[in-house]
């Protein structure tokens, strides 16, 4: 494996070797990441991944300095994995100027639940991916893999990707979970053992309101009410608990009907921000 910090050697070590099959990441690779290079490494005749805190995307009070940078220990898991190139380029390699041009979603998709809580968040994430869908594929076209974890940021870059026309085709990956159903983030580290065993309540929280929103009759803003107070009373602070429609996360138009709908969540647990969805 080729480990690039520059631009300009991640072009070199990319020319000539066909299409791409790429994985983004911060970094601190858990299973979930490692099981989206798995997907993505047959869908490419080169296999490349990147690793960068992207400070574009954090707000002033967020944990872009304690977030955890492991670029060695990342390195082995890829290298094990059959990763072909590892960019993992310094602040300054992917943002040589202040990157004053920004990608400007559209707010009607990337200001609501993680946009209205992290305002600026999809800007960040969108330039950063923008560029570095520039780099891995100005050779030409290839596949980027999300994971479906992070389900709003995935439904923010499919638009940008389609309406930029970018030749790069946008393949999701399932949320991966411990033993005992918490979805695998980087920021699950930050629990201490007590939130690590009492985190599971989040996607169990969204699984029951998931299972309250199909019942006849049920008025959907009372039950997430419900759940963000049940939530609360659990010790956690919750930023939402709600059912929206897959296609354009709006509330759902008609009586929820399983196979079109989402619930998404967002809660503290101690210094600990959280998210999760289910699809139902
Ligand atoms: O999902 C992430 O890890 C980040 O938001 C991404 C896509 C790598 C952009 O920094």
């Amino acid at each position: 494996m080729q480990i690039v910090h520059t631009i300009s050697d991640l072009r070199d070590a990319l020319a000539g070797r066909g299409r791409p099959a790429f994985v983004p990441t911060m970094g601190n690779l858990h299973d979930g990441h490692l099981a989206l290079v798995r997907q993505a490494k047959p869908l490419g005749s080169v296999m490349v991944v990147s690793i960068f805190v992207n400070r574009l995307q954090f707000l002033p009070h967020e944990d872009f300095d304690s977030y955890p940078r492991t670029l060695e220990i990342d390195a082995g898991k890829l290298h094990a994995e059959g990763c072909d190139v590892l960019f993992a380029p310094a602040e300054k390699d992917l943002y040589p100027q202040p990157q004053t041009f920004k990608v400007q979603p559209d707010p009607r998709l990337a200001d609501i639940l993680e946009g209205h809580f992290r305002p600026g968040f999809f800007t960040g994430v969108c330039t950063v991916v923008m560029k570095l869908l520039a780099c891995v594929f100005s050779g030409g076209p290839g596949t980027a893999v999300f994971g479906r974890k992070d389900y709003q940021q995935v439904l923010v870059i499919r638009r940008m990707v389609e309406q930029f026309a970018l030749p790069i085709d946008i393949v999701t990956g399932d949320t991966c979970r411990a033993g005992d159903g918490l979805a695998l983030s980087s920021r699950n580290g930050y629990l201490d053992d007590a939130e690590r065993a009492q985190a599971v309540q989040l996607s169990q929280a969204l699984r029951a309101l998931a299972d309250a929103a199909l019942q006849l009759g049920a008025s959907l803003p009372a039950l997430e009410a419900q759940a963000v107070e049940r939530l609360r009373k659990q010790g956690w602070q919750p930023d939402y608990l709600t059912v929206r429609q897959r296609a354009d996360l709006l509330p759902p138009a008609e009586a929820p009907q399983p196979g079109q709908l989402v619930v998404l969540g967002a809660a503290r647990l101690g210094g600990t921000r959280l998210i999760d969805n289910l699809e139902f």
